[in-house]
């Protein structure tokens, strides 16, 4: 399925670079010929040479051979015939300090050399991988907002168990989820310019699910969203040529293939991982049902339950939507959803322009098929000017499909 595809694989180092020369197995026998490039403390994890004899090529490290600076039959210009070469260039694991050198633009090794060499439009996948924490620091989502703003698939880290011995986000997908993400984004890449949909070149940003927001360390509010509209915007956004950022409350959703996913949990977190992506995207859709309240302080540890009655204090959420209303540029499309039960036009209209979207969705509540969980929906679409479109029973997908053609007709007025 990879037959002849050419991927040169930057190591760096972390944890589950151990995993590597089972990726590099996995995608020579899909057909692809790979090239390892290891940061130097990639090797403190894995061997060079299981990299070697797994890929049948030299593991190279440095922008120039070490072997003799005075030989002049080595191969000085590696860093740009390799660059050349590539039809996909993968970063796994890609560590905090590599995202930041690959972000600055720095040319310190080959690795970050590649990655600048690239021929124009080449697909570039980054799977980070890390401590949960370091993961969420400013520092690092900056980073990974301008490497996606830098046309990079940045792929967040899966949820488990970590080197650490703390449960969080923060894992590398497995070799096989990573092998389908490479094909994916090669599929994609490879389609026909004819065959390329209206969505190719535009950053899509998606909130979905539902937000959790912390009582106590054990307790939280939430509520029925299952994610699925969102999910399905992400993937048919995909699709359709978009480079795609998802950003999720808890789902048990799989990822749709080509997109960049971010876990998060509360609507604080949504905030930081939306602001953190919103000024490089073309199209903003806030899909997610976020918490409108959470508790005042979560609590730590488990609250005591006791016969008196329990006063929990609220406070308002940040309205993500909203804010991004308010601070999208002239270029960008931001679109929120609304489900109302009574006067539904007339409140969607006034969301429209209470939070300065370009679209509204408005979905049924109460009509059978429509909302919550369901895999369909009743959608109305009201742009902004206030022109609307009714449509029939259908599902979340094809439901999706109807909302991204309305908005991609927004593009030529622009
Ligand atoms: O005002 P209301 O909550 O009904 O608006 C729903 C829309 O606003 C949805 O698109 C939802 O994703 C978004 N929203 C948000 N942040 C909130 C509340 C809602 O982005 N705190």
């Amino acid at each position: 399925m990879l037959n002849g595809k050419k991927i040169v694989l930057g190591v760096s180092g972390g944890i589950a670079a151990y995993k590597m020369p089972m990726l590099v197995r996995l995608l020579k026998k899909s057909g692809a010929e790979v090239k390892v490039i290891m940061t130097v403390n990639a090797a403190q994890f894995v061997a060079p040479l299981a990299l070697a004899v797994t890929s049948g090529s030299e593991v190279l490290t440095e922008i120039f051979p070490a072997a003799s600076i005075h030989n002049a039959e080595l191969n000085w210009t590696q860093h740009i015939s390799l660059g050349e070469w590539a039809d996909a260039f993968v970063v796994a694991p890609a560590t905090c300090n590599t995202l930041a050198r690959l972000a600055t633009g720095h040319c310190d090794d080959m690795l970050t050399a590649i990655y600048l060499s690239l021929r124009h439009g080449k697909p570039k996948l980054v799977f980070p991988s890390m401590d949960e924490e370091m993961f969420l620091a400013p520092a690092v989502q900056r980073n990974i907002g301008q490497l996606s703003g830098d046309g990079c698939t940045v792929f967040a880290p899966e949820h488990g168990e970590l080197a650490s011995g703390l449960v969080g986000m923060g894992r590398l997908p497995e070799p096989e989820t990573i092998v389908e993400k490479i094909r994916a984004a090669l599929e994609l890449h490879g389609a026909p310019q004819a065959a390329r949909k209206i969505y190719t070149g535009k950053k899509v940003l998606i909130t979905a699910g539902a937000t959790r927001e912390k009582i106590d360390d054990v307790r939280f509010i939430s509520n029925y969203a299952s994610g699925k509209m969102g999910f399905a915007l992400a993937s048919e956004a995909a699709l359709q040529g978009a480079e795609v950022v998802l950003v999720t409350g808890k789902t048990f959703l799989p990822t749709p293939a080509a997109v960049t996913r971010i876990d998060v949990e509360s609507a604080d977190d949504m905030l930081r991982a939306v602001e953190s992506h919103f000024d490089t995207c073309d199209v903003f859709i806030a899909a997610a049902a976020v918490a409108d309240y959470r508790p005042a302080a979560a609590a730590a540890g488990k609250i005591k339950k006791s016969e008196a009655v329990f006063d929990l204090h609220l406070v308002r959420t940040p309205d993500i939507l909203m804010q991004c209303g308010r601070r999208k540029s002239p270029s960008q499309l931001v679109i929120g959803f609304a489900l109302e039960v009574q006067n539904a036009e007339d409140n969607a209209r006034g969301k429209l322009a209470a939070k300065n979207l370009d679209l509204i969705v408005l979905n049924s509540a109460d009509v059978a098929g429509a909302g919550f969980e369901v895999d369909t929906n009743i959608i109305t679409l009201i742009a902004r000017g206030g022109a609307i479109e009714k449509f029939p029973l259908m599902t979340k997908r094809e439901a999706a499909g109807k909302i991204l053609n309305r908005i991609s007709r927004f593009f030529d007025e622009d």
